[in-house]
């Protein structure tokens, strides 16, 4: 006779990032009967969690705020209380970072695991009884072997504590969080453990349909969450390869998007030409990718997902070049104004944020910046930048040749755009889609440009206002 699945009545997930934080408090949202406690050794993110004031939850995302302002108190918890929360779950999901490692065997590509060894390790000492551990982290292909070693130590050292182990890549994308847990288009459950399969496929099935539950072995679940990132980013290098013949050649990248966009084969979504990808998974993922392909042999698989990244950096330097070489050679004590610094509109979230290569460039050319988002505070910026902002009198002055390169917080395009001589729009916010390009225009220097690298501007209303207009992927 076959095992009923356990019931899950409690859920613990490590890691109150932007997956664990928004993936918890949908769960929590359409499952009110479990018990759902999402953990951080980071005080200050779990303070931020609990904030009486939702427009202060540490991560922004459309819709979170009400999802947590349901949950959150009734099934729904935010603590430091690591060890308590793991004793009493029956399930435990590994929300940990997985950054590239920065030194040692595999730098600069391999995934820095160490997170999700130290959390593997909590739960093999914290947990009480059968507990269901979820890898929700993007993992390299056979990291549910080191997990279950390290789970199987504690399972041999009595307390009668025994584990099964899942792979649940999580495929959500920043800015359409919520949209993307509450629809959709599949649920990966990697495992071995039937029942185990079974139980977290009942927690989705609250409100995912059955069919959209894919169950594959644990190898095909880690390797699939890797395969889609590069997949997805492919299609980025591939669009910005073709923005720049398009550039070249008088095509225009949209058009050329629509028409093979209406090909069913190859399908209209991520065709758009921009600054390169940003965000903190894409780079990362692949680089992963081209490691295990190293580490297994296959350089010339390894190689040509290298190209994916390599191709990315080059557009991100291409368009501070071109910003260089319109503003005839030299940005040397110019004024730019930086409209958006978030990897992609609709998220506070800058990690590989294109800006920030960009603004660096710029900023090396001596270039006096002016940057401006909705989202983004003059503190992440000056992290990112790795430089401390000018204060704005300080620059108001001057505009010394052959000056150091700066950059300052300014709290909207048009303060950004005074005394200007170029205005870049690097993340799409809805708001760049209606600017008044004749206000703009008049508070700038003149020869006055634009360059619009998400290409939401109204190009043909920013040229009757007298400014040179650059749209990426446009001849
Ligand atoms: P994050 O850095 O925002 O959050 C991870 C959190 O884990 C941090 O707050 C950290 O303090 C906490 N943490 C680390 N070790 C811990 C421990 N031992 N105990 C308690 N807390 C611990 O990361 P994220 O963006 O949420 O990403 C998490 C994972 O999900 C990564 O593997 C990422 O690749 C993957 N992923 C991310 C996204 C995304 O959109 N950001 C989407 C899909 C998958
Ligand atoms: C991406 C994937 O879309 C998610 O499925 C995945 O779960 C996630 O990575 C992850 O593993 O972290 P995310 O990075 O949040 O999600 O956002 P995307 O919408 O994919 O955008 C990534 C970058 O590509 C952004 O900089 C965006 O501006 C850029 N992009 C996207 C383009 O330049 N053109 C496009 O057509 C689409």
């Amino acid at each position: 006779m076959l095992e009923a699945p356990p019931t899950i009545h409690s859920i613990c997930c490590i890691g109150a990032g932007y997956v664990g934080g928004p993936t918890m408090a949908v769960i929590a949202d359409r499952c009110p009967h479990i018990q759902v406690t999402v953990v951080d050794l980071n005080a200050e993110r779990i303070a931020a969690w609990n904030d009486a004031d939702l427009t202060r939850l540490p991560v922004y995302e459309p819709g979170l705020d009400a999802v947590v302002g349901r949950a959150r108190g009734r099934n729904l918890h935010f603590t430091t209380e690591v060890d308590a929360a793991i004793a009493a779950a029956d399930m435990v999901f590994l929300s940990v970072n997985t950054p590239t490692k920065t030194r040692g065997v595999g730098a600069g590509q391999a995934s820095d695991l160490r997170w999700i060894e130290a959390s593997a390790r909590q739960v093999a000492a914290a947990s009480q009884g059968h507990t269901i551990v979820v890898e929700k982290s993007t993992l390299p292909v056979r990291t549910a072997e080191a997990v279950k070693a390290i789970l199987n130590g504690a399972q041999g050292s009595g307390g009668g504590k025994t584990f099964s182990v899942l792979s649940n890549p999580e495929f959500l994308a920043e800015g359409t969080a919520i949209q993307d847990l509450e629809g959709p288009d599949r649920v990966l459950i990697g495992g071995e453990d039937p029942a185990a399969i079974d139980a977290l496929a009942s927690v989705y099935g609250h409100w995912v349909a059955q069919e959209r539950i894919l169950r594959t072995n644990l190898w095909s679940s880690e390797l699939s969450k890797l395969t889609a990132n590069a997949f997805l980013a492919q299609r980025i290098s591939s669009i910005n390869s073709i923005a720049a013949l398009c550039e070249a050649t008088g095509a225009d990248v949209r058009e050329v998007g629509r028409a093979i966009g209406t090909d069913s084969r190859i399908g209209p979504k991520f065709l758009q030409a921009g600054p390169g990808f940003g965000g903190s998974c894409f780079q990362k993922d692949i680089l992963n990718l081209v490691y295990l392909c190293r580490h297994y042999g296959l350089e010339e698989a390894a190689a040509y997902w290298e190209s994916v990244v390599g191709l990315n950096t080059w557009q991100q330097q291409r368009i501070a070049r071109l910003v260089v070489n319109s503003l005839f050679g030299t940005v040397s004590g110019k004024r730019l104004a930086v409209l958006g610094f978030a990897f992609k509109a609709d998220t506070n979230d800058t990690r590989e944020a294109p800006a920030i290569r960009i603004c660096r460039d710029l900023i090396e050319e001596g270039a006096q910046l002016a940057i401006v988002d909705p989202k983004v505070d003059a503190a992440q910026i000056a992290r990112d930048l790795e430089h401390s902002p000018v204060s704005a009198d300080a620059a108001a002055g001057s505009r010394p040749l052959g000056a150091d390169g700066s950059w300052l917080a300014a709290g909207s395009p048009i303060e950004a755009a005074r005394g200007a001589d170029a205005v870049l729009i690097l993340t799409e916010w809805k708001d760049y889609r209606q600017i008044d390009w004749a206000s703009i225009a008049n508070v700038m220097r003149r020869p006055a440009w634009l360059f619009d690298a998400r290409a939401v501007a109204d190009a043909a209303a920013a040229r009757a206002a007298g400014l040179n207009v650059w749209t990426v992927g446009e001849g």
